[in-house]
């Protein structure tokens, strides 16, 4: 069976650090590498987690490329969103993750796209679960490119609710002019938004099972407490929202998401608006629909391949 190859883009924060488990422990997929992002955290606390949680699953050999330091427009401001994912962006666990022994490459993640895309002998799928800054940068610096890249699928936006203002998400609000460049660019794109993400989760029952069950759950369960407070104190949420493995599950199990082809872009310029994906699920606009949305998710057969995958990688 061929191996979907992706190079993943993350912000890694606790979500990404779980997400990460999910592909590098799945026999589907094939992770070429990871390039890193401001977005939880800044750019260098992002990839020194990402480097801690390859070192925690003995992946040492994936190269990670460091990347976008800010949004493209709006200045990036780091400490706003500690509140989630701890100062450290990995649930400030006690003892640490030990600090990582591996380095990222001297490349940039942009450099590195560039060079997987330009090497594959077929096209890639990228899977940016953070802000979409260095997707756009690609796409913008590398054109000639945009062939090599089988799909997008990303984590990011919703059809109506938002979970940094009232309609946007976090990742697309991070960056919405990054947003806007991946939507119009005519590449195939899939969008794990809030409507399905909300719906993929571990109950705060569930994830007390993963204490015990062995070396990775019990190390992310350790990392969940902070993320835990946010989802049940804050976003009244039924459970722990596992937003960045959504997209790796629709890769390895299609038939996990229910989705529709809708017309989706980026608002820019809305003074309540901006970083909302508008979605034209009534299609009232003449657009062709360019994204594929996902709706909704088998929470339990989701859930089960993550769990699976800390056991592979145990
Ligand atoms: O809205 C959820 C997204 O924002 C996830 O990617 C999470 O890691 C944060 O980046
Ligand atoms: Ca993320």
């Amino acid at each position: 069976m061929e191996k979907i190859k992706i190079i993943m883009d993350v912000d890694t924060g606790i979500d990404d650090a779980i997400a990460m488990c999910l592909a590098l422990g799945n026999e589907k997929i094939e992770v070429l590498g990871f390039t890193t992002t401001y977005g939880n955290r800044g750019v260098d606390r992002t990839t020194e987690n990402t480097l801690k949680i390859l070192e925690l699953t003995g992946k040492t050999d994936i190269p990670v490329a460091k990347g976008a330091t800010r949004p493209i427009v709006t200045p990036f401001e780091e400490g706003i969103k500690s509140f989630i994912h701890g100062v450290d962006g990995i649930g400030d666990i006690q003892p640490p993750l030990p600090a990582p022994s591996i380095k990222p490459l001297e490349i940039s993640a942009v450099e590195f796209m560039a060079q997987t895309l330009r090497d594959a002998d077929r096209p890639i799928t990228l899977v940016p679960v953070g802000p979409l800054t260095n997707v756009a940068t690609l796409i913008m610096a590398h054109p000639e490119l945009l062939p090599k890249i089988k799909e997008v699928v990303i984590m990011g936006g919703s059809t109506m609710q938002g979970n940094r203002t009232a309609v946007a998400e976090a990742n697309i609000a991070d960056d919405p002019e990054a947003a806007y460049i991946v939507f119009k660019s005519g590449l195939k794109i899939k969008m794990a938004g809030l409507d399905a993400t909300h719906k993929g989760y571990f109950t705060f029952d569930e994830i007390k099972e993963l204490a015990d069950k062995n070396r990775i759950a019990g190390t992310i369960y350790k990392m969940c407490d902070v993320y835990i407070t946010h989802c049940r104190d804050r976003m009244k949420l039924p459970g722990l929202a596992m937003h960045d493995s959504l997209p790796v599950a629709w890769l390895i199990n299609p038939d996990l998401v229910k989705s529709e082809d809708y017309y989706v872009t980026a608002d820019i310029n809305g003074r309540h608006t901006y970083g909302m994906t508008v979605t034209d699920v009534h299609r009232t606009l003449n657009e062709k629909p360019n994204v594929t949305v996902a709706l909704d998710v088998d929470r339990l057969a989701f859930i089960k391949l993550i769990e699976d995958a800390f056991e592979a990688l145990s």
